[in-house]
């Protein structure tokens, strides 16, 4: 017999692990929902016409997602457009703090903007990540200070990410209830 339950792909790029984390989460939680998921690395990416919906994620460098992910993005707009999609970023942004970072924080940078809007996703969402500082220069330390980014490490918020993920198995007509751990 041939299983209802709607087939996820869920897409990410990283450069330190941080994002990968999050995506596998997401991926484990709607599995727990019910749904038929795919995990991979937009490197090794399924193909998509066996999916219904695509979860596609990626780091934040230099105010843009990871060139694999835009790549992907671009070589695969119109299959992306076609299906029931979501879109999260991991970045510093969300962990900025005051009255500077509060209002910094929400601004979606262009060129993810551009992107985003060129594949129709139901949502896009920024997550805070993990930063170490280590391999940022001393400039790029500082701008991070005075647009309100005092906190170092592992800045993630899985309560939001949960939530976010619940978003989307309702977005799906997921029903069953999920107990999927936080990290
Ligand atoms: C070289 C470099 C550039 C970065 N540029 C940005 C940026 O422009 N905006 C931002 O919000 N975060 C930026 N970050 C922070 C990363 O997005 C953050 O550390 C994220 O958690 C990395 O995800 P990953 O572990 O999946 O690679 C940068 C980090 C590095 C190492």
């Amino acid at each position: 017999m041939e299983s209802n339950a709607p087939r996820v792909a869920v897409l990410y790029a990283t450069a330190q692990g941080s994002t990968r984390d999050i995506a596998e989460f997401i991926a484990a939680y709607l599995t727990e929902r019910g749904a038929d998921v795919e995990a991979a690395d937009v490197h090794h990416a399924p193909d998509l016409s066996n999916f219904g919906a695509v979860v596609l994620g990626s780091a934040v460098h230099d105010m843009d997602l990871l060139p694999a992910a835009t790549a992907y993005t671009r070589a695969h707009r119109d299959e992306l457009s076609r299906r029931d999609l979501w879109i999260f970023s991991v970045g510093l942004s969300p962990a900025l703090q005051g009255p500077i970072g509060r209002r910094i924080g929400p601004i979606v940078p262009k060129r993810i903007a551009a992107l985003c809007g060129s594949v129709y996703p139901w949502e896009y969402r920024a997550f805070a990540g993990h930063y170490d500082g280590i391999g940022v220069s001393w400039k790029a330390r500082m701008l991070y200070r005075l647009m309100g980014g005092g906190r170092y490490g592992d800045l993630r918020d899985w309560t939001a990410i949960r939530d976010w993920s619940d978003g989307i198995a309702r977005g799906l007509g997921l029903r069953q209830p999920a107990t999927t751990a936080l990290p």
